[in-house]
Formats: C-alpha cells, structure tokens, sequence
C-alpha cells in the first residue's frame, strides 16, 4: 500500500489514511436544476466513480462513503425501489473500475433488510474484488451507526453468555472489534457535502477524532477539486488528540 503523501512547505496537502464521506444533497442539486430527486442520485453515481479511482490513486487506504442510512428506509418507497435500483447497476457496471484500481469492496451495515438480488450482487462484487490489494472501499448500506453499536453490544452479550468473554475483559478494543468491518482504520477526516452541519447517525463510534470537512457543494457536484481542497485543509489542521501539542 503506498504511503500517505507528506505536507511540504508549498503544498500542505496530506492524504489522510482513511476517510469518509456523507454524500448529501442529491435531491437538492437536482431540484434546483429542475429535475426529479432521482436525476440527483443518477448524477451521484458518476460523483462516486470519481472520488473512488482519486482516493484510491493518492493512497487512501480506506475510503468509507454513506450510501443508504437505515433511517432512509422511511423515504417514499418510489425513491428506495429507484436507490437500490442504482445501487444494483452500481455494483455491476463499477467492477472493471474497482479491478482496474485494485479496489476491495466492503459492505457496513444491516443486510436483514435488503432484497435478495441486491445482496446478490453485493456478495458478487465482494468476492470479485476480495484479492485486490489496494484502497478498501467501504460501502456504508442500510447503515446505521447506532444500530451497528446495538449489535455490537448483542455480539458481546452473546460471548459473554457462552463463557468466552468475561464482562470485566470489555474494553474499547472489544468493542471496535466487533463492528461491522474492524479492518477499516477510523476515519482522518470526515467529509460532508450539502452544508449540513451533523453527523446523522454515521460512524459514531468511528469518527471520535475525526477531522470534519464541510462543503456547500451538493454530492453530484463534487469532483477531484473539491476532494483536493479537503485534503490540503487536511494538511493544515493540528490534530490533539487530547494532548498538548
Ligand atoms: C443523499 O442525498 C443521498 C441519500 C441520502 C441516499 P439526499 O437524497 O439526502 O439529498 P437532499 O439532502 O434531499 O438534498
Ligand atoms: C445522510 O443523509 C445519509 C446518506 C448520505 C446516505 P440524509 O439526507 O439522510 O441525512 P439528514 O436527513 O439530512 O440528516
Ligand atoms: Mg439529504
């Protein structure tokens, strides 16, 4: 894997080892251009395309990007069945761009609600691109950060329950290890686009020291500029973990 690109003198830009994206403003890019919300979502995927062969060209290791949140099941079923339709066509027509990037894909969240042909080809895509070696691409589904949490307390319940764990032996560790992908670093650096200022309900348990990145571009609209700019602010932040510098 390469090395995260050092800040120098002119450039400040660091390539953050892990990232994550909350790709927000589909439904308004496209009605302020006069189209359906569905046209925003179409739009996103060629957003998503973008920023996966960028990160995965500058080094990122981990690129995490909130597709689907479990709370946008109660969106109006016309725009889901459009969601995971695009999703399918997502996970079919992008496998020669993961391969030819040496791109892995993963999957966060809860699959008990997704329908059996987009777990299908979600499976497929996962193991078509199991062996490469290249940026984790973590594709946040029917995610929920708290719900991901609730299952870990179930996991750890559960081995409490069967003598494998003792209560007193959980610790933070215990608990990182039994989300949903343990492999994935915590996030550097936390973008959101569409101006919001929340998290909503991703990786809360991840993002503890996550540095946040805000832009008022909405999703279809971002491109290798604005992911540069995030980078080069990236660069310039002091991050303290609590300490003193
Ligand atoms: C993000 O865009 C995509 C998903 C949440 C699936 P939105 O659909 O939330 O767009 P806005 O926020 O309504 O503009
Ligand atoms: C967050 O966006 C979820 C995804 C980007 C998939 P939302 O549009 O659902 O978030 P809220 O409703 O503005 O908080
Ligand atoms: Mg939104």
């Amino acid at each position: 894997m390469k090395q995260p690109v050092a800040a120098t003198s002119k450039d400040p830009t660091v390539v953050p080892r892990s990232v994550a994206v909350i790709m927000d403003g589909n439904g308004r890019w496209a009605q302020q251009a006069g189209f359906e919300r569905i046209r925003g979502h179409e739009r996103g995927t060629d957003a998503v395309r973008t920023t996966v062969t960028e990160c995965a060209r500058l080094g990122v290791q981990a690129l995490t990007l909130y597709a689907f949140s479990e709370e946008n099941w109660a969106r109006p079923k016309r725009e889901v069945a459009l969601l995971m339709k695009l999703l399918q066509r997502f996970l079919v027509q992008e496998r020669p761009t993961l391969m030819d990037n040496r791109v892995r894909l993963l999957h966060s969240g809860r699959r008990q609600r997704l329908d059996g042909k987009t777990l299908a080809l979600l499976d497929e895509t996962i193991a078509t691109t199991a062996k490469n070696d290249g940026m984790l691409l973590n594709l946040a589904i029917s995610y929920g950060g708290r719900q991901e949490l609730v299952d870990a307390v179930q996991a750890l319940a559960r081995d409490v329950q069967a003598g494998r764990l003792r209560p007193d032996a959980i610790d933070a560790a215990a608990i990182a290890a039994r989300l949903y992908q343990p492999t994935v670093p915590d996030p550097d650096l936390l973008i959101r686009t569409a101006g919001e200022l929340r998290v909503s309900n991703f990786l809360l348990w991840q993002i503890s020291y996550a540095e946040i990145w805000v832009t008022e571009v909405c999703w279809p609209e971002f491109g290798k500029q604005q992911l540069h700019a995030a980078f080069a602010d990236f660069g310039r932040r002091t991050r303290k973990f609590g300490k003193v510098p």
